[in-house]
């Protein structure tokens, strides 16, 4: 057979129509024979123009959504674009093959042909959840909609006295979750963020040793996973490919699977041996923001949960954290009030060609994904970097062009922030600090100072992300970029 193209989507139609001339076979039958010689992932839809009454549509490793209609059918790679027109969806099982026949209906088979049981499912989305609600862009509903999104994650989940969390999985699995000797988190992009707050929390409160993985590099690092390990996959979108890899090979090892993910019913959470899903509704823009908070809300509970059973924290601590979590939303409202201030702050920004965002303990990982919001919609070059370790080299990098964003609100490490402002100051940095309301120290330093509510430090990036992800949304849109379908980045990254 001679190849017609490079690109496998239309290398793979060639395959089908080759087979079906050559083996004289029906489309269905000559798409399972050239699924069995396709390596990798692909979710496909397959119309043949002599038949255009039926469709044949087949995924492996990547997501495919069937949306059963009234004389129609709709194909996705999730639920959200589908609900607009019916909610019963079918989420097509990996490998499996759907045929859809305008006047047989839909039936699905395995690659063997072998029938399958039919699983048809209620999608529960509400359609103004996937509205913009009168704002410019989705990912600035998405940043103010915070506090209503983690009063819904902790809703059911922490009682109305606002001093004891009940997390389902933890009744369920509770022997899994607490025998584990170790926890190892894996995930991508901000939701790594998300896992690199909570290792320092189930180290911190719960006294668990925790690894926090790139998922890509996880995979395929020959890591030593034991039946002992508690690996927690964080997710949004459910379907990252890596990520599921990553699961895949931990559940080969034997260890005990826990899912934090967003989209109902995606591929992690059926993949997961139990978990819980952080409930923030879709997220549309595809800058990742009010699931980053949940997954920091959900991970919090959890380590509060396990700190609570494994007695490394005092019942008294225990029921104050929780109370300062439900106080969370709260607080959120009071740091969306920066919105203003960051508006104006923001032109200041758009001739940076580079820019740093410094923070220690728990705002070190924040800083990370301060910098990654800001260059994924502004592509303006941006490093996030543990304070300190400015010294060890960053350093040489300062001088007044380059604005250093420095998340130095008040906790255990604040005053040697201050010192690592000062160090800035002095190659003449220009810095914009996040700080804790009542602070009267570092805007002796500091060119801007944006205020927030105060509350534990390990609650703190919840707060601070807020006007992080405000400097990066406004400086974007100041750029004329267009915030919400970032170039080159996908919503989700269901290839490797
Ligand atoms: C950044 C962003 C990405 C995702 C990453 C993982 O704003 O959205 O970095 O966090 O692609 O995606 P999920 O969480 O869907 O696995």
């Amino acid at each position: 057979m001679e190849f017609k193209s490079d690109t496998d989507t239309e290398v793979l139609v060639q395959l089908v129509e080759y087979i079906m001339v050559k083996k004289n076979l029906p489309l269905v039958e000559a798409v399972q024979v050239a699924l069995h010689q396709v390596i990798g992932a692909y979710a496909i839809a397959i119309i043949d123009k002599r038949d255009p009454r039926q469709i044949i549509a087949a995924r492996k490793q990547s997501p495919l959504v069937v949306g059963i209609g009234k004389d129609e059918f709709f194909l996705g790679s999730d639920a959200s674009p589908i609900i607009d027109y019916t909610d019963k969806v079918v989420y097509l099982e990996d490998g499996n093959i759907a045929v859809i026949r305008l006047d047989e209906g839909l039936k699905v088979i395995s690659i063997l042909g072998k029938e399958q049981e039919l699983k048809v499912k209620t999608v529960d989305i509400d359609l103004g959840q996937i509205e913009k609600g009168g704002y410019e862009h989705f990912m600035l509903k998405e940043i103010f909609e915070q506090p209503e999104c983690l009063m819904n994650c902790m809703r059911g989940r922490i009682n109305v006295e606002g001093n004891h969390v009940t997390l389902s999985a933890m009744i369920d699995y509770r022997q899994q979750l607490l025998g584990a000797k170790r926890i190892v988190i894996v995930a991508c992009g901000t939701s790594w963020h998300a896992g690199l707050i909570a290792g320092q929390l189930f180290e911190s409160l719960c006294r668990i040793p925790c690894e926090v993985e790139y998922a890509s590099e996880f995979r395929y690092r020959n890591p030593v996973v034991t039946k002992d390990d508690v690996v927690i996959a964080i997710s949004q979108s459910g379907e990252t490919a890596d990520t599921l890899a990553a699961i895949q090979l931990a559940k080969e090892q034997g260890a005990f699977i826990f899912g934090i993910c967003n989209a109902i019913g995606s591929s992690i959470p059926r993949a997961t041996n139990t978990g819980t899903y952080i409930h923030v509704g879709p997220e549309i823009g595809v800058a990742s923001t009010k699931a980053f908070t949940g997954q920091v809300t959900v991970l919090s509970m959890l380590a509060l949960c396990l700190a609570a059973e494994r007695k490394t924290i005092s019942e008294d601590l225990y029921k104050q954290m929780v109370k300062e979590l439900t106080q969370i939303p709260d607080k959120m409202e009071q740091a969306l009030k920066t919105n203003e201030q960051i508006e104006h702050l923001a032109p200041i920004f758009t001739y940076a060609k580079n820019c740093l965002y410094l923070g220690r303990g728990y705002n070190y990982p924040l800083a990370l994904e301060g910098a990654l919001k800001l260059k994924e919609i502004s592509y303006i070059h941006a490093e996030g970097y543990p304070a300190a370790e400015m010294k060890h080299g960053p350093i040489a990098l300062i001088d007044s062009e380059m604005p250093v964003f420095v998340i130095a609100t008040r906790d255990r490490l604040y005053e040697k922030v201050i010192s690592n402002i000062q160090e800035v100051r002095a190659r003449g940095g220009r810095v914009t600090a996040l700080v804790t309301e009542g602070d009267t120290q570092i805007q002796k330093f500091a060119d801007h100072v944006i205020t927030l509510p105060d509350t534990p430090e390990c609650f703190q990036p919840l707060i601070a992300s807020i006007p992080l992800q405000l400097l990066a949304y406004h400086i974007a849109v100041c750029k004329g970029k267009d915030v919400d379908r970032p170039r080159n980045l996908a919503k989700s990254v269901t290839v490797e």
